[in-house]
This record gives structure tokens, C-alpha cells and sequence, in this order.
């Protein structure tokens, strides 16, 4: 897909050569800067009932006279925000997106546009046109749509050029991790993900490095290969950097959750759902997404990826509740369930994020069902003691459409992680369950400034369109974006 900008035409909007003109609409009043042929339509439409000045409405137009493009849509934008944009923008797109448009345009009236109102289009446009076909090549092709160009402004053009490429890039992560999120855990393997992070090595300047199992026993990362070990699947400890900031320069660390399946092991899940823990990998996706993403910018930052990629598999070779295992950090802990095996992964990866001194550890994690009762699926868990660190987490899930909510870290929460046999027990009680896994994590972050985003509501959705989402691929890109140079 290619965006562009384009300004207004001598001939107007009705004289503007493409398949479809997707005209937004914003306020409660009929625009006075539209021109008559569409004016005219809407206001008939406006008097005969088929249209409303109100957020999401949706009129469709074919052939209309003395406009050149086939097809005409109108999109009501509510008070014109990009929030706003992006819903019209996707139920604008509805009746077109099947059809036979290539080339579309999109004119915004009663509104202005902004670097967020351009990226929200891209955003909604990449939405839209997604088909997971991997696995089923009969499914339908993905739209016809192949250029999208809006129109805008002298003096909105500098905004929308940088929206629009921040967009395409940020589109690119997110698809990135969408569709492999997507993949059934017989395709997204391990062994896949190191390969993946290669190739996207090589295509964007990472420097990529991959830990098997064996380096993974010399350095002592006993918990990541706890869980591990009941699987016939190698378990990868991959490592992605990106060096766009000065040498030196503390770079911010994601850590990615990359469990490929999440049976639940010997603490085995219900059977109903269960398929969906193809996507316990949504965590590690988002940070390939990311660094995919900051990398196109070529954005001036140091950024690494660290992902501990295996499966959870109950097997004659699995860890049983009640095993302790020792972390790379010398502290023991005992498995009371082996279905809490996100945190017992990303532990050991937290204290190997120490080796690279970084300004900032977030990690990222389909960590828990109750995050999921708690926030539902709009919003991320965002877990932070750093005050300053938590603003711009939460700004920039704001600012990139993909928002976060700040839960709590108080003290009293790590109480229910004692154990008789160990340093700590790797689950609590039912009762806060987002908090205590969160609570277990910052138990291995003394010397790291960190935040935790859970994103087991928000990276996937469940139900009859059930899917990946490619988030929080948007969040972390502003994040990262905001402290590069
Ligand atoms: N991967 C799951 C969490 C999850 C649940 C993600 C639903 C997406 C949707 C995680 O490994 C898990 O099983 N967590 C347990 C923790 C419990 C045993 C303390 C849970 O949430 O039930
Ligand atoms: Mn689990
Ligand atoms: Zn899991």
C-alpha cells in the first residue's frame, strides 16, 4: 500500500481522478467548505434521513454527477479528533474495500489534519485491508486497494508527510506482529522466531544474536529452561539490536514474552480456547514489530530486543508443581503452577537485560487471564514505580491510538509470593492476579529502571473474529520514538 499527499486540485474534489473519494465529515453542522456537487448530495441525504451529521454514519454514493471518481463515501467524524478519524475512516471503508477501487482519496471537511490524524488513517486503512492467509492461500485476496491519498492544506502538509511516514512504518511493525501472532505454534516455533529476528536482522542493519539451550545452561538461566524443558522444541534466547544512537548511549531494552504455545503444562489448561496460546508469543512479536518499526525510521536510538522464545509443554520431561528452580539471578523459586510460566521466562530475561546497562527496561507479556478480567480488551496493564517512566508510557499509548492504564505495584501485593521451600513461590492467590505476576517481575528489576506492560487482552482478541491485533506495536514505537535524539 502507498500513501501520499496531495493538495486540492483546480477541478476541486469533484474533479479529482481516482477509483473512490472518501469524503470525513466532522461537526454537527453541514460543512460550509464543501463543494456544491457534494454538498448538494449530502444535504439531500441529510433531509431525506439517509445520512447524519453524527460519529460513524455512513452514506454511499455510486456514479454521482459531475464527480469523477466511480465511488463516493462519506464518513461523519464526530467532533474531528484522530480517535474519531480512525472509526470513520474504517467504517468509511466498508462499502469500498471489496470492491473494485485501486486508488483512493480522502478529504476531510469541517476538521484539520495533524501528524496523529494522518497516522490514524494509515492505521485504520492497514486495518482494514489485513487477511491472515498463510496457512490459507483460498482466502480471499486482500483488497484491491492500492494507493491512498489525502488531500490536505498547504500548512497541514510538513504534519501529514510525518504522520504518514510514521504511520507506514509503525503499520509495518504491527502487521509484523499480527501475522505472526496469527500462526499456528506448529509454524511459529521457536526456532522460527530466531529466524525471523535473522532475516529481520538483515533487511533492517540489526545486529542479531541467538543463545541455544547449552549457552542458555552455561549462563545459569535455570527458570527460562524450567519451563522449556518439556518440549521437544529447542527454546532460543534471541537478542536484536539496533544502533541508530550515539556509541554508548544507554539503550532502552523490550523484553518480549515468547512462549509459541501455552498449554498450561502440568497445571494443564481447559481444553475450550486453548488454540488461542498460539499467541502467547504476542509479547516477543511486538518487539520484532518495534524494532522493525524504529529501524525503517531509522530512528536515532539504541534499542535491543530480547525475547525467551519455548514452548509450555506437559511431558515425562516437564516440571512439576512444586519444583524449585534457581534463576539467573541466584534466586530460587518454586513452581506452584506451571500455567504462571510467562514471568519464570521473562525473569531470567530481565537480569540478562542488566549486562547492557539500559536507560530503561519495558517488557512485554500475554501474562495473565486477570489483566484481562481487570481492563478487558481496550486498554494494556501498564505496571510502573517510576513515575516519570510511567507518564510517557502512558502518553505515548495515548498519542499512538493504543492506550495503557496504570495498575498498582504497592508492597502489600508481594506478600502473597512466600513460599516454605524457596525465595519465592511464581503464583498468589487468584485475588489480583495481574498484580502479584507483576509483583514476581520486579523482584528481579532492582537495578533496572522498568515497567511492565500486560497485554493479554489487548494482543489478541477472542471471540467469533477472533485474532491478533499487532498491539501494543503502536505504543512502544511513540515510547521508543519520544527518547531518540
Ligand atoms: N498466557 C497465559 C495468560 C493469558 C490468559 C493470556 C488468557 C491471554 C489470555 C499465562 O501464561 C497464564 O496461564 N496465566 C495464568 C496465571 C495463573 C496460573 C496464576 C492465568 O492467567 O490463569
Ligand atoms: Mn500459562
Ligand atoms: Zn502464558
Amino acid at each position: 500500500m502507498d500513501f501520499k499527499s496531495q493538495l486540492i486540485g483546480p477541478k476541486g474534489l469533484a474533479g479529482t481522478l481516482a477509483d473512490a473519494l472518501l469524503v470525513l465529515v466532522a461537526g454537527q453542522e453541514l460543512p460550509g467548505d464543501l463543494e456544491q456537487e457534494l454538498a448538494q448530495t449530502l444535504a439531500a441525504a441529510l433531509k431525506q434521513g439517509d445520512f447524519e451529521l453524527k460519529a460513524g454514519k455512513v452514506l454511499y454514493a455510486h456514479q454521482l454527477a459531475g464527480v469523477k471518481a466511480q465511488r463516493v463515501v462519506f464518513a461523519h467524524a464526530g467532533e474531528g479528533s484522530a480517535k474519531a478519524l480512525r472509526k470513520a475512516v474504517a467504517a468509511g471503508l466498508a462499502p469500498i474495500k471489496d470492491g473494485g477501487s485501486a486508488s483512493l482519496v480522502v478529504a476531510a471537511v469541517g476538521m484539520s489534519w495533524t501528524d496523529a490524524h494522518a497516522e490514524a488513517l494509515v492505521a485504520a486503512v492497514a486495518d482494514t485491508v489485513y487477511v491472515y492467509r498463510y496457512t490459507k492461500p483460498s482466502a480471499p485476496a486482500e483488497s484491491r486497494l492500492r494507493s491512498v491519498s489525502l488531500v490536505c492544506g498547504k500548512a497541514e502538509g510538513p504534519a501529514v508527510a510525518e504522520g504518514l511516514r510514521r504511520g507506514q512504518a509503525i503499520v509495518a511493525g504491527s502487521t509484523l506482529a499480527r501475522e505472526y501472532a496469527n500462526r499456528p505454534a506448529n509454524h511459529c516455533t521457536p526456532s522460527f522466531l530466531a529466524d525471523q529476528a535473522r532475516k529481520l536482522g538483515k533487511e533492517h542493519g540489526l545486529k542479531v544474536k541467538v543463545l541455544e539451550r547449552k549457552d542458555c545452561e552455561k549462563l545459569g538461566m535455570g527458570s527460562f529452561l524450567a519451563v522449556a524443558q518439556g518440549s521437544e522444541q529447542e527454546p532460543k534466547f534471541i537478542v536484536a539490536q539496533w544502533q541508530g544512537g550515539a556509541r554508548g548511549e544507554p539503550p532502552v531494552v523490550l523484553v518480549g514474552k515468547g512462549i509459541t504455545f501455552d498449554t498450561g503444562g502440568i497445571s494443564i489448561k481447559p481444553a475450550p480456547e486453548m488454540d488461542e496460546m498460539k499467541s502467547d508469543m504476542g509479547g516477543a512479536a511486538s518487539v520484532l514489530g518495534t524494532l522493525c518499526a524504529v529501524a525503517q525510521l531509522r530512528a536515532k536510538v539504541n534499542l535491543i530486543g530480547i525475547i525467551p522464545a519455548c514452548e509450555n509443554m506437559p511431558s515425562g520431561r516437564a516440571i512439576k508443581p512444586g519444583d524449585v528452580v534457581t534463576s539467573l539471578s541466584g534466586q530460587t523459586v518454586e513452581i506452584l503452577n506451571t500455567d504462571a510460566e510467562g514471568r519464570l521466562i521473562l525473569c531470567d530475561a530481565l537480569t540478562y537485560a542488566e549486562r547492557f546497562k539500559p536507560a530503561v527496561v519495558v517488557d512485554i507479556a500475554t501474562l495473565t487471564g486477570a489483566c484481562v478480567i481487570a481492563l478487558g480488551h481496550h486498554r494494556s496493564g501498564l505496571f510502573c514505580a517510576d513515575e516519570e517512566l510511567a507518564a510517557q508510557l502512558f502518553a505515548a499509548g495515548e498519542q499512538a491510538q493504543d492506550p495503557a492504564w496504570r495498575m498498582p505495584l504497592d508492597e502489600e501485593y508481594d506478600e502473597a509470593l512466600k513460599s516454605q521451600y524457596a525465595d519465592m513461590a511464581n503464583v498468589g492467590p487468584r485475588a489480583g492476579g495481574a498484580i502479584t505476576a507483576a509483583m514476581f517481575l520486579r523482584r528481579f528489576t532492582a537495578k533496572l529502571r522498568w515497567a511492565h506492560l500486560d497485554v493479554a487482552g489487548t494482543a489478541w482478541k477472542s471471540g467469533p473474529a477472533k485474532g491478533a491485533t499487532g498491539r501494543p506495536v503502536p505504543l512502544l514505537t511513540h515510547f521508543v520514538l519520544g527518547r531518540s535524539r
